[in-house]
């Protein structure tokens, strides 16, 4: 599917302009444009409770798994980001979705986090899932928490000092949960 956004590229370039953006299931061999990405937002240590310090063996392990539906954001033939949608729990649970997401660092702030919100949105629904759950929504992550809540995520609960922040030490996480239905 593709779809336009309107905003300041990222480069020098002076004004608004209109970009259109791709968003596409990915195949194994975009990997090699993921990772960069992961490794970046990763290493941050701001957003993702993954190690900062992982491996590209198991960044692949962890993003490209089985039974996760993996998408890519495609801005002028590069990826510029990636959400990956699967159950939030097995068997009993796998009625309600969970999602990542991560846009390139270079590419934030241009309506890519939102367009791959909404896109995940509507393949959950459109998979069957009556719900979507994020378990641990970095509190101190204002652009992520902006977001989600602006697409009607509630926080439902708050889990003190659940996430060991890479500058800020031990910080509060959300539980954020929206139903589809
Ligand atoms: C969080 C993330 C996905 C947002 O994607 P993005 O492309 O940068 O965000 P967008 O440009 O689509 O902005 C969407 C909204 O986020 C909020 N936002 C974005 N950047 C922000 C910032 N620097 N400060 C505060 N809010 C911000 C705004 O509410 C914005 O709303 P708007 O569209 O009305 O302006 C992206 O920054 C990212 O990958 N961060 C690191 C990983 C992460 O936090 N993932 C989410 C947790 S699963």
């Amino acid at each position: 599917m593709v779809y336009y956004i309107t905003g300041s590229p990222p480069c020098a370039r002076r004004g608004r302009v209109q970009t259109m953006i791709e968003i596409r299931e990915a195949a194994d061999s975009d990997w090699s444009e993921i990772w960069p990405i992961f490794r970046a937002v990763v290493a941050a240590a701001d957003s993702f409770v993954f190690d900062p310090g992982t491996s590209e063996e198991e960044a692949r392990g962890i993003w490209l798994a089985r039974g996760n539906k993996v998408y890519v954001a495609v801005d002028d033939g590069h990826i510029v980001g990636s959400y990956l949608l699967k159950p939030n729990q097995p068997g009993l649970g796998s009625h309600i979705a969970n999602a990542a997401y991560m846009v390139h660092p270079e590419h934030a702030g241009r309506g890519i986090g939102r367009l791959m919100g909404e896109h995940s949105l509507a393949q959950a629904k459109e998979a069957g899932f009556r719900a979507m759950q994020f378990n641990i929504g970095v509190s101190t992550n204002e652009a992520a928490v902006r977001l989600w809540t602006s697409l009607g995520f509630q926080i439902i609960g708050t889990i003190p000092d659940a996430f060991r922040h890479g500058t800020l030490g031990l910080v509060d996480a959300y539980i954020m949960y929206r139903s589809l239905e």
